[in-house]
């Protein structure tokens, strides 16, 4: 039997080369992302043995970026992206158009024209995403300030690159690149570069606009709406299904990247109580497909290029090593930010990823740039993604110099600006700290009450909370009438009732329940219940009764035998003979 299994290949064959290459630059000391990159080159076409399919894996990459950018974004609110727009935008639009500047420069030290320097000055210029992850994680610096701000400007750098990527074929237009201008034109779509630029704008805006003002509206009703089924499975594709959705949606129709939308999905989801349900469902398929980033950019990479154009590799990587992130650390200094802040910044930054790959591919097709720049530009990203980890190191290291030598330029310069970010962060984690701190009080107030939900597990009373309506009700008004339909169970969460039966009522307070008999039986209600005080209730419908309860058989049987132990009271409370009879 023949039938086609590349993508089972190529992921089985990742993981397991992966793996292997992972455990082994742990054994030698190396981050594990060198491992991923090795095994990305020794399945690549370059190299003897396995050649995985590029084509696929590139698309498993594109994953492994989209579900990373969705849980940064999960922890990432949308007033920490705005507290740290007076850094990450003049600092990443200062920072593009001057490393351009510099990538210009370098090739027309190789002879390239003003085309092939600019594709090579953006493609140096932007950060990858995941790369930058993975270091802050690994540092434990993803919520400090200056994470939030590396983060916050790689974004900058991300929306720039939407316009970049549009503005090329128009570019090659304009410069009559040879051959391929029929390319350029289709791309353009032959309109005027203004027109191409306000459409791309429009619809970079009209994306915001959702993403702000639609999302946190819809996104945690849906989540919740799913979370009430019950079902895990459900809620995890849920999670998933608006992630991959909103990125692909956001490429599709607003032409912003897919790691942008995905980014965005996670900060609207961010705004939702499940959010740490949501986070921790997608981790694990996170951490799986960003190691397939980096085997399918090593993939990519041609190691011959080091013999066939060392001088321009090395001019590239130290474009990025160093150029990139002096001039990220003194666009910091300039904005008055602190020398510290600075240095995480340009460690950051000071390596290249994803969006230089798309950028040498389309300046490729374009005619811009020629087909060695994009092997320049892979091999510069590999040896600066491998090399980062030395930066973050020397980074620490001058900045401990710096704080012997000048102590002084630590303890003034930046500070107040700092001081005053950091305060603002702050605040706004104190806020959505509150936020979980009520929730879990919630949750914990209602075992504390109902010690009867203390037999189902977290997602439960999670779940329970999302299934409840509120109802007061004020002294001496009927809550349940006898002989109607049961339309639901309730839960005494303040307040007393009476239960009024023929012989004597029953006084019911905090944390009992009543109204159960007639859900479970399916048939009417057996007795009047009475506020007797201001009550505050938790009621659970119907329909949700019997779903929430068939799936939890021990609830069931609880809140079963105590309505089987109230109507043999009643029974023998009606005919109290059959008691000493029994008796
Ligand atoms: P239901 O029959 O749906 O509506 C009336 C409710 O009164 C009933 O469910 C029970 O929850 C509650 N009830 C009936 N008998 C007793 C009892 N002996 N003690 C406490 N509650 C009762």
């Amino acid at each position: 039997m023949h039938h086609e299994v590349s993508l089972i290949a190529t992921v089985a064959v990742s993981f397991v080369f992966a793996a292997v290459c992972g455990y082994l630059a742990d054994r030698l000391r190396l981050p594990p992302l060198v491992g991923y990159l090795v095994a990305g080159i020794l399945m690549g076409p370059f190299t003897p043995g396995f050649i995985a399919d590029g084509a696929l894996a590139s698309q498993l990459a594109e994953m492994g970026v989209i579900l990373l950018m969705f849980g940064v974004g999960l922890h990432f609110s949308a007033s920490e992206l705005l507290a740290v727009r007076g850094i990450a935008v003049p600092g990443a639009v200062a920072q593009i158009v001057l490393a351009t500047v510099l990538g210009v420069g370098l090739a027309s030290l190789w002879g390239w024209g003003i085309g092939a320097g600019l594709v090579l000055g953006l493609s140096l210029s932007v950060a990858s995403t995941v790369v930058l992850l993975k270091a802050l994680e690994e540092r434990n610096l993803v919520n400090s300030a200056n994470g939030r701000v590396a983060v916050g400007w790689l974004i900058v750098e991300d929306l720039a690159m939407v316009l970049a990527l549009v503005l090329l074929p128009a570019l090659a237009e304009i410069l009559g690149a040879q051959g391929t201008s029929a390319a350029g034109q289709a791309a353009a779509g032959g309109m005027p570069l203004a027109l191409t630029i306000a459409i791309t704008l429009l619809k970079v805006g009209a994306f915001a606009v959702m993403a702000i003002f639609l999302g946190p509206k819809v996104v945690p009703w849906l989540l919740t709406l799913v979370a009430r089924t019950g079902s895990q499975e459900l809620f995890t594709l849920s999670v998933l299904a608006i992630a991959l959705g909103i990125a692909f949606g956001a490429t599709e129709i607003f032409g912003v990247s897919f790691a942008l939308g995905a980014f965005f999905a996670g900060v609207v989801m961010s705004e939702s109580n499940l959010s740490h349900r949501a986070a921790a469902d997608s981790l694990p398929l996170q951490n799986a497909f960003s190691v397939l980033f980096f085997i399918s950019v090593g993939m990519l990479f041609d190691p011959s290029i080091l013999l066939r154009e060392p001088m321009a590799v090395l001019g590239a990587l130290a474009l990025i090593i160093f150029g990139k992130s002096l001039i990220a650390f003194c666009i910091v200094l300039l904005l008055r930010f602190p020398v510290g802040m600075g240095l995480t910044v340009a460690a950051s930054l000071a390596q290249i990823g994803e969006f230089s790959f798309i950028l040498a591919g389309l300046g490729v097709t374009l005619g811009l740039l020629p087909r060695e720049g994009q092997d320049i530009i892979l091999a510069g990203a590999i040896l600066s993604i491998t090399i980062n980890p030395l930066v973050f190191l020397a980074a620490e290291g001058l900045e401990n110099g710096i704080h012997r030598r000048w102590p002084v330029f630590f303890t003034s310069y930046g500070k107040k600006r700092e001081d005053v970010l950091a305060r603002e962060l702050g605040d706004i984690r104190a806020i959505n700290e509150e936020r979980n701190r009520q929730h879990q009080l919630r949750m914990q107030q209602l075992i504390d009450t109902f010690p009867l939900f203390a037999q189902v597990d977290e997602h439960a009373q999670e779940e329970l909370l999302l299934l409840f309506k509120p109802k007061s009700a004020s002294p001496g008004e009927r809550i349940i009438r006898i002989g109607d339909r049961g339309d639901g169970m309730y839960f005494i969460a303040s307040g007393a009732v009476e239960v009024q039966l023929d012989s004597e009522p029953v006084r019911l307070e905090p944390g009992a329940f009543f109204g159960e008999m007639a859900l479970l039986s399916g048939g009417r209600r057996t007795a009047d219940v009475v506020a007797i005080d201001f009550c505050e209730f938790l009621v659970l419908d119907r329909r949700d009764f019997n779903v929430f309860m068939s799936r939890h058989p021990t609830l069931r049987a609880a809140v079963s035998t105590m309505a089987r132990e109230r109507a043999e009271m009643n029974t023998l409370r009606r005919n109290p003979d059959r008691t000493s009879g029994a008796a």
